[in-house]
């Protein structure tokens, strides 16, 4: 971290906030338009530092939208609550009668994408005095800190992810099952690698996290489950994360590629707003062969060789199989 100098920043003055990443941005105001200087200046810090926080931006939703233009185009959640009039812009605003949703759980954002954002910019509109902190974590810092054994081991393995939680928000009766399946056709499950290389540091970060990765790719069960409980637990470790803690009119914009959230419920029944935008990202890459499915394939017996445990080439047929066939 920090291998940017403050020569390297002439517009922006930062202040570093964590020991391994984010920065307080100051002299920019977001009202007007920024100079490309600032813009170029600001993107580098952004990749540098993981994330960036403004503060007192007493700023529209409009200025926030133009802001985080800059860095590419803006997408629309298909699952948050969004303004009617603007879908790129989400809007969190709970008190006692809206209580938060699915946010308390350590994840990046949208990873269920088959390109999930590059970064999101979250503002604070009106948020309590006490309670309501975002925690951030550093995934590189997490991947830095692995055993040169667990890094290999990790390394060109594939993870599985879903929109899980958001399945909840459909109604538990035939309508609401139709409705998640039309969702679940257009939001089908996507393969990421576990470790992910940063397109603009080249850093590498764990990229799995408990909301939206379900499995690791072509690995049994049980040693999925394990290696994923250990890599969710990195975003826990004191070292990684950074607390913060909002006052309104404070802007955050943090790189979705290498850090994870986790938005702290404890403030709720007080009413806490904040609006989001998310912009778009690529397609995340590892620098790394991908694992054969030979060398995840485990087995409880041992087997001739050449011969693949599995459930293929029963006999006789399956039964879903004949029905399948028969509704041809
Ligand atoms: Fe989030």
């Amino acid at each position: 971290m920090g291998t940017g100098s403050s020569q390297d920043y002439q517009k922006i003055k930062l202040r570093k906030l964590g020991a391994y990443f984010g920065a307080e941005v100051n002299g920019v105001d977001l009202t007007k338009k920024l100079t490309s200087k600032e813009v170029i200046e600001i993107t580098q810090a952004l990749a540098e530092y993981e994330f960036l926080v403004f503060k007192n931006q007493n700023i529209s939703s409009e200025d926030q939208i133009r802001f985080a233009e800059i860095f590419g185009k803006l997408s629309v959640h298909p699952f948050s609550p969004n303004s009617e009039k603007i879908p790129e812009l989400i809007i969190f605003e709970n008190d006692e009668n809206n209580p938060p949703f699915g946010t308390d759980i350590w994840h990046s954002d949208e990873t269920f994408r088959d390109s999930p954002p590059m970064a999101t910019c979250l503002r604070a509109i009106d948020v309590p005095k006490v309670g309501g902190d975002t925690l951030f974590s550093s995934m590189s810092a997490a991947y830095d800190g692995l055993s040169e054994r667990m890094k290999s081991y990790i390394s060109g393995l594939e993870a599985i992810h879903d929109f899980k939680p958001f399945k909840k928000l459909f109604d538990n009766d035939e309508a609401g099952m139709k409705d998640l399946h039309r969702f679940e056709l257009m939001w089908p499950p996507v393969t990421h690698p576990v470790v992910r290389s940063h397109p603009v540091t080249g850093r590498k970060v764990v990229f799995v996290n408990p909301q939206f990765t379900v499995q690791i790719k072509g690995m049994n069960e049980f040693e999925s489950r394990s290696l994923l409980t250990d890599l969710f637990d990195l975003a826990k470790i004191p070292e990684y994360q950074y607390r913060l803690h909002w006052e309104n009119n404070t802007m955050v914009l943090w790189d979705n590629r290498s850090v994870q959230h986790y938005a702290v419920h404890d403030y709720w029944p007080q009413r806490r707003h904040l609006e989001r935008v998310t912009i778009e990202g690529d397609k995340p890459f590892g620098s790394d062969v991908v694992a054969s499915e030979e060398s995840l394939l485990g087995g409880k017996s041992p087997r001739p060789a050449g011969v693949k445990p599995g459930h293929g080439n029963h006999a006789p047929k399956r039964e879903f199989l004949r029905e399948i066939e028969r509704s041809k």
